[in-house]
């Protein structure tokens, strides 16, 4: 790929890092089985770094980070973290140094993002420690270090999840409005899968500005807030203030559905290995186990259920590459094997 072209949105300058915008296909074969209409946004799709929502952030936060005159990228997270593996693929197009830190102790088996984040060639600094705080406090010696040797540090936020971030997304809402009008679709829901925030942050900024559009519907996936609605509406506003957009946010506003997590962040459950691989058999799209896969699930029963009728938009974040981890490709084998829906089955 040739070096990222540099463009403005709404006054802050963003690096264009994959081509937008991404597909927005009708989802023929799963609306037949689920009855409803379901339309899929293929943020999964994209040129660099197998992809995924965080690319969308990651394209204004590197603008900035390079407006500032960063070389070296620092970012924490969990061992199968998108986001990490995002910032490393971005730093290798942009020709920065990466460094990630991580939970646990040792490399241990490369796989999934983990694998990929060695072939971007990043860093990898395994902490010894599994707590976010303990985390941050490892990067925040690791900048200090690296700014003695003369490098130019710049620390991403966790899950890519600050303010600029989060402008990614009105962004992409935006970008999604339009596709829509062109089909001729009034969706009347996003159902996506939220932890830290910044893609349900941007896509109800970005609603909020465009006055019109589909409700969104984040599936929280992380438990990583104590009050996830009113963190996701102070990060909107924040968001909002970085484009001269001046709008309250209420938390009555925020959209966000517990209980299909699991027993804790990355459990593997049943819901979403089904959903993974029905969509895969009836599409031959595939979301992953820790995130998409979830919300899809979320879908998929609402559908089942009659609690939705569509068009609804379910708005592929990626992730995919956790599939190739254990123990989530343990669970999707036998997922895939459960799966009663045959290529040849009429839907129904
Ligand atoms: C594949 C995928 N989907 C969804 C999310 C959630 O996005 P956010 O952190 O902006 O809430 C993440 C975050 O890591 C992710 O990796």
């Amino acid at each position: 790929m040739v070096s990222p072209t540099e463009r403005e949105w709404r006054g802050l300058r963003r690096l264009e890092l994959t081509p937008t915008p991404t597909p927005l296909d009708r989802a023929e074969r799963l609306s037949d089985h689920v009855g409803a209409e379901i339309w899929i946004k293929r943020d999964d799709v994209g040129a660099i770094g197998v992809a995924g929502n965080k690319i969308r952030k990651l394209e204004f936060l590197l603008a900035a980070a390079l407006a500032e005159g960063a070389d070296t990228l620092i970012i924490v997270g969990a061992r199968q973290s998108n986001a990490a593996r995002a910032t490393a693929a971005s730093a290798a197009l942009l020709g920065l140094e990466c460094h990630l830190v991580v939970d646990g102790d040792g490399v241990g088996a490369a796989e999934g993002n983990l694998l990929l984040d060695q072939l971007f060639g990043a860093v990898i600094h395994p902490s010894g420690v599994q707590d976010w705080a303990a985390l941050e406090r490892r990067a925040r010696d690791l900048e200090e270090e690296l700014a003695r040797d003369g490098r130019h540090p710049f620390r991403m936020p966790v899950g890519c999840s600050s303010p600029m971030g989060a402008v990614g997304f009105a962004c992409a809402y935006e970008e999604l409005l339009q596709q829509l009008d062109e089909e001729q679709v009034v969706a009347e829901s996003i159902y996506h899968a939220s932890t830290s925030g910044g893609t349900h942050a941007g896509l109800v900024l970005g609603r909020k500005m465009m006055q019109r559009g589909p409700r969104i519907h984040g599936i929280d996936v992380g438990d990583l807030y104590e009050d996830a609605a009113e963190t996701i509406a102070s990060l909107a506003r924040e968001a909002g203030a970085l484009i001269a957009v001046d709008h309250e946010f209420s938390v009555e506003a925020v959209e966000i559905e517990s209980g299909h997590m699991g027993r804790c962040y990355g459990s593997i459950t049943e819901q979403a290995t089904a959903a993974i691989a029905l969509t895969a058999r009836l599409e031959g799209v595939v979301a992953d186990p820790v995130y998409s896969g979830k919300a899809l699930g979320a879908l998929l029963e609402d559908a089942t259920r009659g609690r939705i009728k569509g068009p609804v938009v379910f708005w592929h974040t990626g992730g995919t590459p956790a599939c190739f981890a254990m123990p989530y490709q343990e669970a999707l084998v036998a997922a895939a094997g459960a799966a009663e829906s045959g290529p040849g089955e009429q839907p129904g």
